[in-house]
């Protein structure tokens, strides 16, 4: 079965570490797309020869990252040309996804982009989907076949123990409610106690509120995970409300830094350091952790055996 797999990836670096990962729990050999911009910014995809085999699994593993809107028209020419190939079954791979956050419909008349994306890659012919640490994980079910969100914190967590983390005197902390479940599972890799703040957005202004609210921080060393890190404004908020608390140090623990402009100057407020997996283009000052190998080992055991 593993053998009749080709792995075709994209551009980027983030892809290719990914797909090399893959390929190697595979005992495959990746094959990378040739991929061009024309002069007036269209995109450009082949399929190289050697992955124009009919009737195999292809997993594309493709990066939906910055420029997002380019690399998802290139997912829909990828598998537009792929179907002439009847392929058994097809699956994105994407490591980071773009347009998770609008998951529903905050505003009266909001296009809810993940739910377009995903039926959108469904409908040009993805059997599967996955990719690494959903905003929210029942975004997945807008997806019509199979699709899946990767842990990434298990690697984190090892990083995290390796730098004198975890136990009783440090407290794992999610910005909001609604990610508590993200805090409660990585203290249970730590061994270490959880807990959360509540976060409001004005979806208007974008605004971030952390409402006070106490936790036992005091002399804790405390981790704040979260999804990602886009502007920065919920986690400098959270970090300075523990920090306040009393807080020992602060230390960042994502899936995906983003960081988008602005966002350095708003995380210099006291945390320590900032751990992401490796999901996006590196950004300076975040200490990636390579989560390539563990991501690959969870798509086997979710498309190999059954
Ligand atoms: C939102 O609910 C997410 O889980 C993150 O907390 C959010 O996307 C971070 O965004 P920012 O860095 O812009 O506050």
């Amino acid at each position: 079965m593993k053998e009749n797999t080709i792995v075709l990836y994209g551009p980027g670096t983030i892809a290719e570490i990914h797909a090399k990962s893959l390929s190697k729990n595979l005992g495959v050999e990746p094959v990378r797309l040739v991929h061009k911009i024309f002069p007036d910014g269209e995109s450009y995809v082949r399929i190289p020869e050697e992955a124009l085999r009919p009737g195999n699994r292809i997993i594309l593993v493709h990066n939906l990252e910055k420029p997002q809107d380019k690399r998802i028209f290139e997912a829909l020419l990828v598998a537009h040309r792929l179907q002439r190939l009847n392929p058994a079954q097809l699956i994105l791979y994407t490591p980071y996804m773009a347009y998770s956050r609008q998951d529903k419909e905050f505003l009266p008349g909001e296009a809810v982009s993940a739910q377009a994306l995903l039926e959108t890659l469904h409908n040009a012919g993805y059997t599967d989907f996955a990719t690494i640490e959903i905003h929210k994980p029942n975004t997945l079910s807008y997806f019509p076949g199979q699709a899946v969100s990767l842990d990434p914190f298990m690697p984190i967590a090892e990083k995290l123990l390796d730098n004198g983390l975890g136990g009783e005197r440090t407290l794992v902390v999610s910005p909001d409610l609604g990610a508590r479940h993200r805090a409660t599972r990585l203290a249970s890799m730590l061994g270490s106690p959880s807990d959360y703040l509540v976060k409001r957005r004005d979806r208007h202004t974008g605004e971030v509120i952390v409402y006070p609210k106490e936790t036992p921080a005091k002399g804790r060393h405390i981790v704040i995970v979260d999804d990602m890190i886009a502007t920065g404004g919920t986690m400098a908020r959270a970090a300075r409300l523990l920090l306040n608390q009393g807080a020992e140090t602060v230390t960042a623990a994502v899936a995906h830094a983003l960081l988008v402009k602005g966002a350095k100057p708003l995380l210099d407020c006291g945390i320590q350091k900032i751990y992401a997996a490796n999901t996006l283009e590196p950004r300076s000052n975040v200490k990636y952790v390579d989560v390539s190998d563990y991501a690959s080992q969870q798509i086997l055991e979710v498309f190999y055996t059954s």
